[in-house]
């Protein structure tokens, strides 16, 4: 972490409903805006200097909504990646997608495909949307791939564990954001955000702006992360 920057952050985008309903608009009005967020946050990023950005986009139980706003919602997401991946691959940003998207439609997969493949090579900010991603799904898939590559396999340690997550390549979650007033993770990176920061907003997040990312960093900044350490035996080590 430089400069008390966030390597990786990471956010659980919650509220477009609530904001569209109070304004007497539909849920999918709501995700619309999300979709500006999302990019307002991305170029933010850059701007500062986080290395990683890992949005949840869809979860794993998001199919439990009703029919009409997951068939909005998968539409969006092929209209929003087909716009932006140029202005993401301007910006020097790398698109991945983390989770199960065997299940998405094929138009969907296509778009992913495509706007992966065309970003794959830069290095300013990766981008991991977090896409019929689930914090348990992602630590089976990852105990999965150990037991078919090691025949016999009888146990296993952190670290190999850890090199089979999707978040294998990526820096150590340093910062876990959620909008919208509840304070879960909620199935989200939750191996991940073993030593994160957590920093839970009332904003929804159709207002969460650059103004409010640069806060939560400030506050992130602020915080001083032990790993089970005394606060002296930081000291000391940051002297060393
Ligand atoms: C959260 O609000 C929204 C979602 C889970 C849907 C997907 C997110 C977006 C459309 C934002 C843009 C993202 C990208 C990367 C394209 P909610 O529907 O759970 O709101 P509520 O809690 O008020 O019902």
């Amino acid at each position: 972490m430089k400069n008390n920057i966030p390597e990786h952050v990471a956010i659980i985008m919650d509220g477009n409903g609530r904001w569209a309903q109070a304004q007497g608009k539909k849920r999918t009005k709501g995700h619309k805006v999300g979709v500006d967020r999302a990019r307002e946050i991305v170029e933010a990023s850059v701007k500062l200097g986080v290395r990683c950005l890992t949005l949840f986009a869809f979860s794993s139980e998001n199919w439990n909504r009703p029919e009409e706003e997951v068939s909005f919602l998968m539409e969006l997401f092929i209209i929003a990646l087909n716009r932006e991946v140029k202005a993401l691959n301007k910006n020097g940003v790398k698109l991945k997608f983390i989770g199960d998207i065997g299940a998405f439609n094929s138009k969907l997969q296509q778009s992913i495909v495509k706007a992966e493949s065309i970003t794959k090579d830069n290095d300013r900010l990766t981008l991991n949307i977090a896409a019929n991603y689930g914090g348990r799904w992602d630590i089976i898939q990852a105990a999965n791939q150990l037991i078919a590559e090691t025949p016999g396999l009888s146990s296993v340690d952190e670290t190999t564990l850890a090199s089979k997550l999707v978040t294998a390549d990526l820096p150590e979650l340093d910062l876990l954001i959620r909008t919208g007033g509840e304070t879960r993770i909620s199935n989200f990176l939750i191996w991940q955000a073993a030593y994160a920061e957590l920093y839970f907003t009332d904003t929804l997040w159709p207002d969460f702006d650059s103004s409010e990312l640069e806060k939560a960093i400030t506050i992130f900044s602020g915080r001083q992360r032990r790993y089970g350490l005394t606060g002296e035996q930081i000291t000391k080590t940051e002297e060393s």
